[in-house]
């Protein structure tokens, strides 16, 4: 069957009319339109109502013009069936309430069915399969290392001391709970690619922590098992991580058609790291969407010329849009990518 779309076609390393672009975070409470649903609905509440999370995933598909919708959850919704908690403190990002702390506590994890437990979140796609016509819907979830960082230290961390002294001092539970996640983690995102996905990306927006030989012995293994069963089933598969330029080849190894990379390196260098057989997406600095438009421009442009028309790259940040940013710089940046393409064929 023919591939169509840009996205698609850039996730297959086909030629595209002009280079697709679309942001980690583009729903979110820069959007006013989020704010106004936020006001009533708490973040949990949103993904739990399939009608909700779908509204929210389609906002920045009509302001922005972007190539792909990226679905409305979280990568700690598994949390909840796993039984450890989750709330969403007000300005303190997640909190888990019974973290995981020895290999009892491991044990101890619930079984999860992603057909019944998450079964909201495959609602939600199958709305938006119904609704989004022209538009590829991307499903995602966590990478088991990523996953575990907040398992394990009860919320977001700096330093990620509990998980890395799981890791180095009692590998019997970081292996069953590397185990245990990457189990759960692959049947959730083969079901959300069954309720109708048509790409995948994999966040190990945290695995920049580890040095490339600890990633290989104690987290590749376990990433592998997800993104290569998401593989088999046909639809691309974007392997992101964020401060992970050291670990490119070792990332690139454990899987994803499609390579994220963040702003840390330039896109051609991080192309040559993972080599040609995998698409790229990237890779902007958050950051820049508050500079005034003639500077991000100028960037933007950096990077359209470091892909140099290579078939295969999907313009995005480096990673998420940052609360307060100007929507208007957002939609600056789609046309200002659209519009390079044209003006690239006209010369
Ligand atoms: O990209 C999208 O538009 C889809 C939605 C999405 C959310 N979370 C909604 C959300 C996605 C893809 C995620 C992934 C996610 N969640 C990651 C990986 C991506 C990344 O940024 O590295 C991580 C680490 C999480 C965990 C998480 N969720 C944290 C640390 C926080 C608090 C930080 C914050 O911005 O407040 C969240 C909350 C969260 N998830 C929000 C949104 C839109 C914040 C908005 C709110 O409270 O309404």
């Amino acid at each position: 069957m023919e591939i169509t779309g840009r996205f698609l076609r850039a996730a297959n390393r086909l030629p595209v009319d002009a280079t697709p672009v679309w942001f980690m975070r583009q729903a979110g409470r820069y959007m006013p339109e989020y704010r106004a649903i936020r006001e009533k609905y708490s973040l949990l509440e949103i993904c739990a109502q399939p009608e909700l999370a779908a509204e929210v995933t389609l906002q920045p598909v009509r302001a922005l013009d972007v190539d792909a919708a990226i679905l409305f959850a979280d990568i700690l919704l598994p949390a909840i069936p796993l039984g450890v908690g989750l709330e969403f403190a007000r300005g303190e990002g997640p909190i888990l309430q019974h973290p995981i702390r020895s290999l009892a506590d491991v044990k101890n994890l619930h079984p999860v069915d992603p057909e019944t437990d998450l079964g909201y979140v495959l609602g939600a796609i199958r709305l938006l399969r119904a609704e989004l016509t022209d538009t590829p819907l991307i499903g995602f979830c966590g990478a088991p290392f990523t996953v575990a960082s907040y398992l394990i230290e009860g919320g977001s961390s700096r330093e990620f001391l509990k998980t890395k002294t799981m890791m180095y001092s009692d590998p019997l539970a970081w292996h069953a709970l590397m185990e245990k996640l990457s189990s759960v983690l692959t049947d959730y995102l083969l079901a959300q690619i069954r309720a109708g996905a048509q790409a995948v990306q994999v966040f190990d927006s945290w695995i920049g922590t580890l040095n490339a030989a600890d990633y290989v012995e104690f987290v590749q293994p376990y990433s592998r098992r997800v993104l290569q069963a998401a593989q088999a089933t046909g639809v691309p598969v974007i392997h992101f991580g964020t401060g992970a330029t050291t670990l490119l080849p070792e990332m690139k190894a454990a899987g994803g058609t499609v390579l994220g990379l963040d702003w840390r390196v330039p896109l051609d260098a991080g192309w040559d790291l993972v080599g040609p057989e995998v698409a790229i997406q990237g890779n902007l600095d958050p950051a820049l969407l508050f500079a005034p438009l003639p500077e991000i421009r100028k960037r933007v442009h950096a990077i359209l010329r470091c892909a140099d028309g290579r078939p295969g790259h999907i313009f995005n940040l480096g990673h998420g849009i940052l609360q307060n940013t100007p929507v208007e710089a957002v939609k600056a940046v789609v046309d200002m990518v659209h519009e390079y393409s044209v003006e690239r064929t006209n010369v």
